[in-house]
């Protein structure tokens, strides 16, 4: 288990009873090890004071945008630029809110805008705030951003309401806190480059040939392996989904634009390209020759045909090169899916393939959940259908082991 040695922590304190655990909270922090910065909400202030959390923590409390003493002291871009964490607890509904929203408004919304570094939330709040169509759309809104969400527990409120909202007890946010950070170092030093949802291959300037990816599985692999301290470049085809704060988004439309950006990343020797996982659904064949103006409808043509033509194969490509990557490709199989997946393994020359049936209801494609079996020339690894982001994690771990050990022999 880690401990917080020389980690700079921003905490957050938004206004809520359960303010009155934050001294204990920051005591603990700093006992580990931790430097503490807090920033208060004016709301905050109602119930516990900035001089506790200044005699606690030992650093001045910040609580206003517009102070221009505190500015010379650590102005609020040096702020979110010191943090290694910023940890807000309690969260309010209001701050959640304001976060989801990107609003900058007062210092702690605008350090949270401002900063880079992992944002991790402790919500408190009434069950019924809690459970509002709103805090809810915002709470997942801040989970697709890769904002940590601890908690919150259930119980009864101050308000003498039982549920959910309670905000942690101080040993959980710790204990959570710890694995925050511990997760940040399995991957830390090495630069991942995803692959992620469709290609769309022109057919005329307004249709093209394209698929059901929606990059959920992509960008699950991106947050999982960000949240374990990667590098992350993401080369993502069209999707509807806000990529993971903090990685490099390269938006392309074809498979040949993929193709290129995908050859530009690994071939670079100052930015080396350690782990490649190709998540994303190429379109195996394109449109030959793409109409310059959009293809008329007319009476006397039933049918239409298209010369389509081979893609670059991009996963083979790099797997191929002499100084590669450790490739992970994936196989979308509707039958013999074992068969198919190992023969691609073999012939793309991939390190590992990620198996998933795409014929099965509720997993593959645009849903929300996946399973994987995921085959190495050796072994074979099984991932039982769950949420994405929770396929992402082991699947995350599973190539960390497997590069891990190809590293160490290639030492030997
Ligand atoms: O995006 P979601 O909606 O979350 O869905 C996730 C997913 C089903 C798209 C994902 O889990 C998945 O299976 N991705 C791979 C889809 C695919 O193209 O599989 P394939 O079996 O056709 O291709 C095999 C491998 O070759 C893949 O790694 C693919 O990225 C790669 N490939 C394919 C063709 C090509 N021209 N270049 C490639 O690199």
């Amino acid at each position: 288990m880690v401990n917080f040695q020389d980690k700079k922590i921003v905490l957050g304190i938004s206004g809520g009873i359960a303010a009155y655990k934050t001294p204990d909270l920051v005591r603990r922090l700093k006992e580990q090890g931790a430097d503490v910065r807090v920033i208060m909400t004016q709301a905050a202030q109602a119930f516990i004071t900035p001089l506790t959390l200044q005699a606690v923590s030992a650093n001045s409390v910040s609580d206003s945008l517009l102070d221009t003493q505190a500015e010379l002291a650590m102005g609020h871009i040096e702020l979110a630029k010191w943090a290694d964490l910023i940890l807000i607890a309690p969260a309010t509904a209001d701050i959640i809110a304001k976060i989801a929203c990107g609003l900058a408004n007062d210092l702690l919304s605008t350090i949270c805008l401002a900063s880079a570094a992992p944002i991790a939330i402790a919500p408190a709040m009434n069950q019924q705030m809690w459970h509002a169509a709103a805090t809810q759309d915002n709470i997942q809104t801040l989970k697709q951003r890769g904002v940590n969400i601890f908690g919150p527990g259930a119980g009864e409120q101050a308000c003498g309401d039982v549920g959910l909202g309670r905000m942690l007890d101080v040993p959980e946010l710790i204990d959570l806190t710890q694995q925050l950070f511990a997760n940040k170092q399995m991957l830390l030093g090495q630069h991942w480059l995803i692959t992620a949802g469709p290609t769309r291959e022109a057919i005329d300037p307004v249709r093209y040939i394209s698929n059901h990816s929606s990059g959920k599985m992509g960008y699950a692999i991106a947050q999982a392996a960000l949240n374990a301290g990667a590098k992350v470049t993401l080369i993502s085809g069209p999707v509807s989904i806000t990529a993971p704060r903090g990685c490099q988004l390269i938006k392309v439309n074809s498979a040949q634009e993929m193709h290129q950006q995908a050859l530009d990343f690994t071939k670079n020797k100052d930015d080396k390209v350690d782990v490649f996982v190709a998540c994303a659904a190429v379109a195996d064949y394109r449109v030959d020759d793409i109409a310059a103006q959009k293809i008329k409808k007319t009476d006397d043509n039933d049918t239409m045909q298209l010369n389509l033509v081979k893609n670059p194969d991009i996963v083979a490509d790099i797997a191929h090169l002499s100084n590669k990557p450790f490739v992970v490709g994936f196989a979308a199989e509707t039958q013999n899916v074992e068969h198919y997946a190992k023969d691609k393994l073999k012939r793309k020359n991939l390190d590992l393939i990620a198996a998933n049936n795409v014929a099965e209801a509720g997993q593959g494609f645009n849903s929300n959940d996946n399973a994987l079996t995921i085959f190495s020339p050796a072994e074979q690894f099984d991932i039982p259908l769950m949420k994405k982001t929770q396929v992402a994690q082991q699947l995350v771990a599973i190539i960390a082991q497997q590069y891990a050990t190809q590293q160490s022999n290639n030492k030997k």
